[in-house]
């Protein structure tokens, strides 16, 4: 490999989709993966196998139908997973088995109950094993920071000689520190002997808000490879954030003389994309892709921007693709006019799908003077992205007031036949969402409700995301308009369309 370049390795469906709450169906995980490729990711771990049907079925899918990145897939050091994995990605063009075996003291002791040199045996096997599928097997040592650093150096160098072609240094829990943990890269490119036959990868967790300095430490100290996810999602406090990486390697060239292959005006898409179908929203302060990333609120900043943007801005919102031409379109404008506007974003739409966003954008242009950017993402997002509708909106009613009982009346058109109820509730949504219960004749939990504006001003669209919980499934709904009622009622359905999806892919399986 080329020593400038840092290898991107995402595994944003994989120890991102371990978030609490993420879990995404195969056609979603589909959809990620193919923007990944077009983000340019140089490897995208599209998830675990062994672990459940749906894991493999993404694999394999993945496997099949994404082209460009090395496809990697997870196999614990055990002849079960790995067949599975290999199984999952056979017919990847470049298919990547990443085994891997806990090595610190307290996962030996309480975890296996087997000495270090069991668990050396234990990898060398798996390692030797997985090289009778393919050639590119990458091994990680899970809690390496925390291991005995002599135990971790005779295991990366088994691992190498069994012909493990990537080793990777997962801090699991985030429990290291920069210098901590640039040393320790440094260490082991000096002291493993055959560590130059294979690539030196890392992978950090976020658990005291170190994950990105833990991994741009270990980049100044030698590692080639990161492992890390979009939006920073994953177990816990989550994992090292792509974006944040690749853009202090490319905003500080100077410090690191590092590049990825990473196009970097597809980060914001991506980052929306992941977040709209995991439901797992952005903090707006959250670095790069964060609402006010590059938002200038002071008066002294913003006089200094319009002089010269240099001023306050480090990185320009182009550089990651974020939509810079605010205004953009309106009631009055064309299918054709649409069209354009949706191509310098970024989307390529077959005829019936720009039909069906330019009805949606016609409803919204008929109440909102101006159609901005995000309100377009936002449309394309419910609509294209969105789950095949089994039920759906026709009208809504709702009474409510200060001192009325809030009460709502639904109509749901199902296989072609409307179906209504009335329901009163503590406000007006929780009415319209028992509604909806009475006509599915079916209750679940609501774990998560957010709303908020998509852009500034009186007439802006409101989002709403919504959990639902039922049979121990945590499920997303999505949904917009410029009435708040509304986009929670389209949300609340959202979810339990894909609700009738999951069950009925459940009960086909049993
Ligand atoms: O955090 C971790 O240790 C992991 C490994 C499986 C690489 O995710
Ligand atoms: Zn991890």
């Amino acid at each position: 490999m080329d020593e400038n370049e840092v290898i991107i390795f995402d595994t944003t469906l994989r120890d991102g989709e371990q978030s609490p709450g993420a879990s995404l169906d195969v056609p979603q995980k589909i959809m990620i993966a193919q923007q990944l490729a077009r983000l340019n990711v140089d490897v995208i771990e599209a998830g675990f196998p062994v672990s459940s049907p749906v894991q493999f079925e993404a694999v394999k899918s993945i496997a099949e139908e994404v082209q460009g990145p090395v496809i990697a897939g997870l196999a614990r050091a055990m002849k079960l997973d790995i067949d599975s994995c290999a199984q999952a990605l056979k017919t990847a063009k470049r298919p990547r088995i990443h085994t891997f075996i806990a090595t610190s003291q307290v996962h030996l002791e309480k975890k296996f109950r087997k000495s270090e040199d069991e668990i050396l045996a234990m990898a060398y096997e798996a390692v030797k094993y997985a090289k009778n599928y393919f050639n590119d097997i990458e091994f990680s040592p899970e809690d390496s920071a925390r291991t005995g650093k002599q135990f971790l150096f005779r295991i990366i160098e088994a691992a190498i000689d069994a012909g493990a072609t990537v080793i990777n240094i997962p801090d699991t829990v985030g429990y290291s520190f920069p210098d901590e943990f640039g040393g320790l890269i440094r260490e082991i490119r000096e002291k493993v002997p055959n560590m130059s036959k294979a690539i030196l990868s890392v992978h950090c967790h976020n658990d005291l808000g170190l994950a990105v300095a833990n991994s741009l430490s270990a980049i100044l100290n030698g590692a080639q490879q990161v492992e890390c996810t979009i939006n920073g999602i994953g177990e816990r406090a989550g994992n090292a954030s792509l974006e944040e990486i690749v853009m202090t390697l490319e905003t500080r060239k100077d410090a690191f003389k590092r590049r990825t292959r990473i196009q970097t005006e597809e980060i914001y898409r991506t980052s929306k994309m992941v977040s709209h179908l995991t439901g797992i929203i952005i903090q707006p302060n959250k670095a790069i892709v964060g609402a006010n990333a590059f938002a200038h609120e002071s008066g002294i900043h913003q006089d200094a921007v319009l002089k010269d943007k240099r001023t306050y801005e480090i990185m320009t919102p182009e550089s990651i693709g974020l939509p810079s031409n605010r205004i953009v379109l309106g009631r009055h404008s064309g299918r054709h006019g649409l069209k354009s506007r949706l191509e310098t974003l970024g989307y390529q739409m077959a005829t019936e799908e720009l039909n069906q966003i330019y009805e949606e954008f016609l409803k919204i242009a008929d109440k909102k003077k101006e159609v901005f950017d995000e309100d377009l993402e936002v449309i394309i997002e419910n609509n294209i992205y969105g789950s095949r509708k089994e039920l759906e909106l026709t009208y809504f009613h709702i009474s409510s007031g200060n001192q009325l009982v809030p009460t709502a009346t639904i109509g749901l058109k199902k296989d072609d036949k409307i179906y209504q109820e009335a329901a009163c509730g503590d406000g007006p949504v929780d009415a319209a969402f028992k509604a909806i219960d009475k006509i599915t004749n079916m209750t679940v939990e609501l774990g998560d409700y957010q709303l908020h504006a998509v852009t500034g001003g009186k007439d802006a669209l409101g989002e709403v995301t919504i959990k639902i919980i039922k049979n121990g499934w945590n499920i997303v709904g999505r949904g917009a308009s410029t009435d708040v009622i509304e986009a929670s009622i389209k949300a609340y359905l959202d979810a339990i369309n894909k609700l009738f999806i999951k069950q009925r892919k459940h009960n086909d399986h049993n």
